[in-house]
């Protein structure tokens, strides 16, 4: 998709030349400063009930006389606001999708463009018109649609291009962490993880290395190799590097989960959605996907992903209910659920980019079905002792339209993971169970500047709709651009 902006000239909307015009009609009257025939139909449609300023609301209209696109159509954009925005999008990418436009251009009455909303314009394209398609290449082939133009003043073009620059790269990283989430688990393994984010290396000039079991036990990384001993699926654990930012500076660091399919290991789930738990590396893909963003845009920033990658299977090899391991941190861990393995991996990950002295460190996890109970599918949980990057990741995810909520962090929550036989056990109950699980990898973060994001309940959708959503990339990339010098 090409995206670019149009400055209007002296002819107005209707001079506007496209397949099709879109206009995003914000408030709650016909909005000032519309040309004549465009004024005309929106009103006459209003009077005739067929449109209305509810948000989404829609109308489409073909071939209007002294209009010069061949199609128009308007969608209510509520308040105005880039959220509102978004979402009149995606209603009017819906309405155009399966038609005949290859050319598109998008205009706003009723408020002003921010770079923002041109942001806001990409995002909402492109989850309109992504199609997953590598094992099911019946799929209905992409839209027709090809450029979209964002209609605006000559004076408006430097600020929204620059919009839709940054909007593209973050679109480009949702996109590819949608697309690796998606593929089921016996393509995407923790060697095709290893092998995508190697191909990402090569496109964009990173440093990638990929650390194999026999490296992993010199390191002694033994909750990590606990969870992946009951796989035939050879465990992975990559390090991508992009460094934009000047030599020596403290890179920011992001490690994300990579279960390529939970089972529950002994501990097993039940059959009913297991399927789903193929997205239980969707902090990897966001990780990846933010790399890619970052990479893009050649953000003058360090940023150093981490991914600890394998399956959590049964087996006669498998770890038991009861077994203790000794994490690379030197501290033993009684696993008491084996399903609880998304800890068990991160910990001895959050260990190991240390080495790094990083500026800031965040761990994205797909980590408990305990999350979707307190957040549902909105926010993703957002947990950390740091006042200042709480408030930072928050107000990114706010900014991005991929919002967050802040849990916390009391120590009274440390108390159930006490153990008669290790330092810790690996679960705390079911009460608080997303904070239990935060408590547990904040005992390996020592002096770390670190966050922890929980997608569990953001990072796909069940359902007809069933697919990832490429969450928290767009947050991710606002929050290293914002490292940026
Ligand atoms: N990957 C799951 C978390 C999950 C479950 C996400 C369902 C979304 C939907 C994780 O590895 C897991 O199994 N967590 C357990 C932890 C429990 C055993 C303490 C859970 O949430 O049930
Ligand atoms: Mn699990
Ligand atoms: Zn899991």
């Amino acid at each position: 998709m090409n995206f670019k902006t149009q400055a209007m000239g002296a002819g107005g909307l209707c001079a506007v030349a496209a397949d099709a015009l879109l206009v995003m009609v914000a408030g709650s009257t016909v909005p000032e400063g519309l040309d004549k025939p465009i004024e005309a139909l929106l009103s006459t449609a209003l009077k005739d009930g067929d449109f209305t300023f509810k948000p989404g609301q829609s109308l489409y209209a073909h071939r209007v006389p002294g209009v010069k696109a061949s199609r128009l159509a308007f969608v209510s954009a509520g308040d105005g606001s880039v959220k509102a925005l978004r979402k009149a999008v995606a209603a009017g990418v819906a309405l155009l999708k399966g038609g005949g436009s290859t050319q598109v251009a998008v205009a706003l009455a009723g408020a002003v463009w921010t770079p923002a909303h041109a942001e806001a314009l990409v995002a909402a394209v492109t989850d309109g018109l992504y199609t997953y398609r590598l094992t099911k290449p019946s799929a209905a082939p992409a839209a027709k649609l090809q450029a979209v133009s964002l209609v605006c003043s000559k004076a408006e073009v430097t600020a929204l291009n620059a919009g839709l620059v940054r909007g593209e790269a973050i679109a480009a990283g949702v996109t590819l962490a949608r697309e690796l989430a998606n593929r089921p688990g016996n393509h995407c393994t923790p060697t095709h993880l290893a092998e995508e984010t190697k191909a990402l290396g090569k496109a964009f000039g990173l440093k990638v290395q990929v650390l194999e079991r026999k490296q992993l036990e010199k390191l002694g990384m033994g909750s990590f190799l606990a969870v992946a001993q009951g796989s035939e699926q050879p465990p992975k654990f990559i390090i991508a590097q992009y460094l934009g930012g000047t030599k020596g500076e403290a890179p920011v660091v992001l490690v994300g989960k990579g279960i390529t399919f939970d089972t529950g290991g002994i501990s097993i789930k039940p059959a009913g959605d297991m399927d789903e738990m193929k997205f239980d590396m969707g902090g990897a893909a966001s990780v990846i996907g933010t790399l890619r963003a970052v990479a893009g845009l050649k953000a003058k920033v360090n940023l150093i992903c981490v991914i600890p990658a394998c399956e959590n299977m049964p087996d006669g090899r498998a770890v038991k209910p009861g077994d203790v391991v000794t994490s690379m941190s030197g501290q033993t861990i009684e696993v008491l659920n084996t399903d609880a393995e998304g800890r068990l991996i991160l910990c001895d990950a959050l260990t190991y980019v240390e080495r790094f002295k990083p500026a800031a460190v965040v761990d994205i996890a797909t980590l408990t079905g305990a999350c979707v109970i307190a957040l549902g599918h909105h926010r993703s949980g957002l947990f950390s002792a740091d006042d200042a990057l709480a408030a930072e990741l928050q107000a990114c995810g706010d900014t991005a339209g991929d919002p967050a909520w802040r849990m916390p962090l009391d120590e009274e929550y440390d108390e159930a993971l006490k153990s008669n036989f290790a330092d810790m056990g690996n679960v705390g109950g079911r009460a608080g169970g997303a904070i239990t699980a935060a408590k547990f990898l904040q005992r390996f973060t020592g002096q770390l500047s670190w966050a922890h994001l929980d997608i569990a309940g953001s990072g796909w959708k069940s359902g007809v709709a069933k697919g990832a959503t490429g969450r928290p990339v767009a947050l991710l990339t606002h929050f290293v651009l914002g490292r940026a010098r």
